[in-house]
């Protein structure tokens, strides 16, 4: 099979190391890239020469962000073109509209690495879901912020060097932003929950990261036998689902609060299966490059998979409610006393937290929420 790639940063630079070493029955055909960037007689600036290149049977997107991504993956799919992708943002945003077009031009679309990095998790979820409902998920699913905690936990570093040394390893997005303030993890949760639920996932969900995570804070949390983690989570009943993402101060015993360096740990329940947790990388190039190799083979075998968003679940956020400590300057209205400095606020809704964490942010920008899981 002869494949293009769409960006040659840290995920396309695996892809094409993996299937060079290991993958003979795939070949890397064409390569996009930037006009002063063509390095490889494989490269062109001109996605036309791709788009319209017969011999392509595949494209891999990996060039991140929303445009063009979203233009290319239309382009390559009305081409008759599969293809696979590791971009969360582009799913995030058009995962209808591109499982839509897949199914009119009898072509695939493949997203295992856009959730998850290395982990078999979209895999797993239709796995599930060829028995089962899938009731909920949460999972720890953005390395940086996890590399973030457990150094900061492990030598007492501070926030902003952990940072510097997540983006130097090749973990961090371009846009620190994206993993700190929770908006990959949000990305993946709306692909997740589309694909564990069957519904359009709604993009105006709850989002707070761990942009004021002090070391201080994890200090409170542990005296409480806590550790702070970052958590998309989502979850069905009845005809509708709720979805959020925050900081969640789980117990030190918990699975997820062992979670080291830039693994994720990700776990759906499902009716008979019970609970299942897939551990693994959750960025970098070889892990990530390994997710998108394993697709175009899935697709070199003939599996076509197929997304129906039809099912209409209603979204609603009272299905997903926690007590809550912030830590704030200004005591809020009723809160109990957590710790010196911290508040417990009791019974919210994941979309009434948000709106406590904003009120507090007005007075004290340095001001953190996290649920008590
Ligand atoms: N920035 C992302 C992370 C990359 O740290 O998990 C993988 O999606």
């Amino acid at each position: 099979m002869k494949i293009a790639l769409l960006g040659y940063g840290t995920v396309g630079r695996g892809v094409d190391q993996i299937i060079r070493d290991r993958v003979g029955s795939v070949e890397v055909a064409r390569i996009l890239e930037l006009p002063d960037r063509l390095t490889d007689p494989r490269m062109t600036s001109d996605y036309e020469q791709i788009v319209q290149d017969p011999d392509i049977d595949l494209v891999v997107e990996c060039m991140g962000g929303v445009e063009p991504a979203h233009t290319f993956i239309m382009k390559a799919l009305a081409s008759g073109k599969h293809v696979v992708t590791s971009n969360k943002a582009v799913v995030a945003a058009h995962f209808a509209e591109f499982a839509e077009a897949a199914l009119y031009n009898r072509v695939s679309l493949f997203i295992e690495a856009s959730v998850g990095g290395g982990i078999p998790w979209i895999a797993g979820i239709e796995k599930a879901r060829r028995i089962d409902e899938v009731t909920s998920f949460k999972g720890i699913m953005n390395g940086t912020t996890n590399y973030i905690v457990y150094q900061m936990l492990k030598d007492g570093a501070e926030f902003a060097d952990v940072l510097a040394e997540a983006q130097q390893m090749g973990y961090a997005e371009r846009d620190p932003s994206a993993d700190i303030d929770g908006i990959d993890v949000m990305n993946k949760t709306i692909i997740t929950a589309s694909a564990a639920f069957d519904v359009a996932c709604t993009h105006d969900l709850p989002v707070s990261g761990i942009r004021n995570l002090t070391k201080a804070d994890l200090d409170l949390f542990a005296a409480k036998g806590r550790t702070v983690k970052l958590l998309g989570r989502g979850v069905q009943a009845d005809g509708s689902y709720a979805v959020a993402v925050e900081p969640v101060a789980l117990s030190s015993d918990s699975l997820e609060a062992h979670v080291p360096s830039n693994f994720n740990l990700v776990t759906l329940d499902g009716q008979t299966v019970g609970e299942l947790k897939f551990y693994g990388q959750g960025a970098g190039s070889l892990p990530t490059g390994n997710a998108i190799v394993q697709d175009v083979l899935d697709c070199a075998a003939g599996r076509r998979p197929v997304y129906d968003f039809s099912r209409g679940l209603a979204y609603k956020p009272e299905l997903l409610r926690a007590d809550y400590v912030l830590r704030t300057t200004c005591a809020p209205v009723g809160a109990e006393e957590y710790a010196p400095g911290a508040w417990l606020v009791r019974d919210l809704t994941a979309v009434e937290a948000r709106a406590a964490l904003d009120a507090a942010l007005a007075a004290d920008p340095t001001s953190f929420m996290a649920a008590l899981g």
